[in-house]
C-alpha cells in the first residue's frame, strides 16, 4: 500500500452535494483506512459562510447521516477540515485563499506544498479557477506538486471541450490534470483488464471470430428528482453515453497494452475510441434511438413524466434514454456490433456489459443449446456471470442454461474502495491511469458530436412508459439483427435492486 506524500487537499464547490455525499465520506474513509497522508489538510471552499467549526459540525452531521462512523475516529478526521469562504470567480478572493494556504503549511510544518485542487463547482467554472490559481502563482511547481481533479462534465459538446482545455492548459500541464470519470474507479471496470489479458480461457476469444455482439446498458430506476435544470441542457447522451459508457466500451474493446502505467493504458484506451465507426446521416437514422420518459404507474406508484419534472419545461425535447448500435473499425472487432444503452426510469439500477459469444457450429448440439453469455456487472453488486449450456439431465441431449456466479463482496478480507476513494487515493499519489485524458474525451465528444447535432431534428424522439426498458424502437433495433437486448431482471421485487 503506497501512502500519499503529505499534502493540502482544496476542495472548490465545498457546500455542494459531490462533497458532502461523496468526496468528505470517501476521504474520511481513506483515513480510517490509514491510506491518508500522515499529515494533511482538507480545506473547503465556497461562497456560503461558514466558520471552520461549523463547517466541520455540518460535515459531521452529514457524515453520521449517512453511514455509522467511529465518533473518535471522525473527530480526529473532522480535524484536518477547514473552510474558507470564498467567491470562486473573483480573482482577487483568492488572497484569501494563499493566506490560509500559508497558515496551514505552519500549522502543519509542510516542508513541500503538494496540492491537489478538486473542482466540484459548477461546470461554468471549470476554466476560471485554474486562472485564478495562477494569478497567485497557486499552480507553483518550485516546491510541491500541484494537481487538479476536474469534475464531470468535462465540455458540453467537442468545441467547448476543447476550449476548455486550451484554457485550463494555460496554467497547469496535461500530467497535472485529472479528469474524473468515477465509472473508471469501479473494481469491475478495472478488472475488466485483468479478466480479459489475465486468463487463458478468455484472452484468445476476445475478437470477432469467437464474439457475436456486446451490449453494454447503464440503467437507473430514478427519474431526475431535483436536478431537472441541470439535466435538461444535458440529456443522456451526454451525462451517460459520451462519458461512462464510452470509457466502459473502450475497456472491453482496448488492445492489451504495453505496459501496466497511465501512458500506456491511456494510448490504448485513446487508440480504440479513435477507432470508433464516425456515426453517419444513415447510422442516425436507422441506428440511433433517443427517448423520453412518459408518466404510468409503476407498482402501485405513479411517476410523473419527464416534462413534469421539477425544472424541466414542458415542451422539453431532452432524452432520457438512448440506444444506439456502433462499430469500431479495428482488425479485432471488425463487423461486430456495440449495442449501447441508457436511461432513466427504467426497470431498476443497474450497470453492466453482456458479451455475447458465437453458437458452435455443430447443428445436433447447437439447435436448441442457449448462447453462451458472459455478464459483466459493474454496478450495483459488481461481479460476473458466465451462462452455458448443460445436458438438461434424462433421455436425449436437450441442452439448458446453467451460470456460474461471481460476486466481489463475497471475497473474504478484501477491503473494496469506493470508486472515490481509489481515484482520490490515485490523484494524490500521482497516478492518472484511471483518469480520462485528453485525447480520449476529445475521441468521445468527436463521435459523439453527430448526435448531438441530430437530437435537433422534430423526428427523433420517442416516448417510454416509466418502469419499462424504454421505447420499443429500442427493442426493434436488435430484433432487426436477430437478436434481443438482456433483459437484466426478469421478477423484480426491490425496484432498486437486481439479481446477477
Ligand atoms: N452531485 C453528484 O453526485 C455529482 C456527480 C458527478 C458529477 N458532479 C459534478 O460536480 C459538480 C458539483 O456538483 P454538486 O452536485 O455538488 O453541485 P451543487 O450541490 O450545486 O454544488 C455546487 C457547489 O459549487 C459552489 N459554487 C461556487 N460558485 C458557484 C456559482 N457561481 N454558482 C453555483 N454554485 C457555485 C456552491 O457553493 P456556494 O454557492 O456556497 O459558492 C456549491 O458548493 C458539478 O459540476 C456536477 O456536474 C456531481
Amino acid at each position: 500500500m503506497v501512502i500519499p506524500e503529505n499534502s493540502r487537499i482544496v476542495i472548490f464547490g465545498a457546500s455542494g452535494d459531490l462533497t458532502y455525499r461523496k468526496l468528505i465520506p470517501a476521504l474520511y474513509h481513506l483515513f480510517e483506512n490509514n491510506q491518508m497522508p500522515s499529515s494533511f489538510a482538507i480545506l473547503g471552499a465556497s461562497r456560503t459562510e461558514y466558520s471552520d467549526d461549523a463547517y466541520r459540525q455540518k460535515l459531521k452531521n452529514s457524515l453520521t447521516e449517512q453511514e455509522q462512523t467511529d465518533p473518535q475516529l471522525l473527530g480526529a478526521f473532522c480535524e484536518h477540515l477547514y473552510y474558507q469562504t470564498l467567491n470562486t470567480s473573483d480573482v482577487d478572493d483568492y488572497t484569501q485563499l494563499k493566506r490560509r494556504l500559508g497558515q496551514l503549511d505552519r500549522h502543519y510544518n509542510f516542508k513541500r506544498q503538494n496540492t491537489l485542487f478538486y473542482l466540484a463547482t459548477p461546470p461554468s467554472l471549470y476554466d476560471i479557477i485554474p486562472g485564478c490559481l495562477a494569478a497567485h502563482k497557486l499552480n507553483d511547481v518550485t516546491n510541491g506538486w500541484k494537481r487538479l481533479i476536474i469534475e464531470k462534465p468535462f465540455g458540453y459538446d467537442l468545441r467547448s471541450a476543447k476550449s476548455l482545455d486550451i484554457e485550463i492548459q494555460k496554467h497547469f500541464k496535461e500530467q497535472q490534470i485529472y479528469r474524473i470519470d468515477h465509472y473508471l474507479g469501479k473494481e469491475t471496470v478495472q478488472n475488466l483488464l485483468v479478466f480479459r489479458f489475465a486468463n487463458g480461457i478468455f484472452e484468445p476469444l476476445w475478437n470477432r471470430n469467437f464474439i457475436d455482439y456486446v451490449e453494454i446498458t447503464g440503467a437507473e430506476f430514478l427519474g431526475v428528482e431535483e436536478r431537472g435544470g441541470y439535466y435538461d441542457n444535458s440529456g443522456a447522451v451526454r451525462d451517460m453515453f459520451q462519458n461512462h459508457l464510452l470509457q466502459v466500451l473502450a475497456m472491453v474493446a482496448m488492445e492489451p497494452p504495453a505496459a501496466i502505467n497511465a501512458d500506456a493504458i491511456r494510448n490504448e484506451v485513446s487508440n480504440v475510441l479513435n477507432c470508433l465507426e464516425p456515426l453517419t446521416d444513415e447510422c442516425l437514422k436507422n441506428d440511433l434511438v433517443l427517448g423520453q420518459y412518459t408518466e404510468s404507474m409503476v407498482k402501485g406508484q405513479l411517476l410523473k413524466s419527464y416534462r413534469n419534472e421539477h425544472g424541466v419545461p414542458k415542451d422539453s425535447r431532452t432524452e432520457t434514454y438512448v440506444a444506439l448500435k456502433m462499430f469500431i473499425e479495428t482488425p479485432r472487432w471488425q463487423g461486430i456490433p456495440f449495442y449501447v444503452r441508457s436511461g432513466k426510469r427504467l426497470p431498476t439500477r443497474v450497470t453492466e456489459v453482456v458479451i455475447h459469444l458465437k453458437r458452435t457450429p455443430h447443428p445436433v448440439f447447437a439447435q436448441n443449446a442457449p448462447g453462451n453469455k458472459l455478464i459483466i456487472r459493474i454496478q450495483p453488486d459488481e461481479g460476473i456471470l458466465m451462462n452455458f449450456g448443460l445436458k438438461e439431465p434424462g433421455a436425449g441431449f436437450r441442452a439448458k442454461s446453467v451460470s456460474m456466479n461471481f460476486h466481489y463482496d463475497s471475497l473474504e478480507n478484501i477491503q473494496m474502495l469506493t470508486a472515490y476513494e481509489r481515484l482520490l487515493l490515485d490523484a494524490l499519489n500521482g497516478d492518472a491511469t484511471l483518469f480520462a485524458r485528453t485525447d480520449a474525451v476529445e475521441a468521445c465528444w468527436e463521435f459523439v458530436q453527430p448526435i448531438l447535432n441530430y437530437k435537433q431534428a422534430p423526428q427523433s424522439l420517442f416516448g417510454y412508459a416509466c418502469g419499462t426498458w424504454g421505447p420499443k424502437e429500442a427493442d426493434a433495433l436488435l430484433r432487426q439483427d436477430g437478436r434481443n437486448w438482456r433483459f437484466p431482471c426478469k421478477n423484480l421485487t426491490n425496484t432498486d435492486y437486481c439479481e446477477l
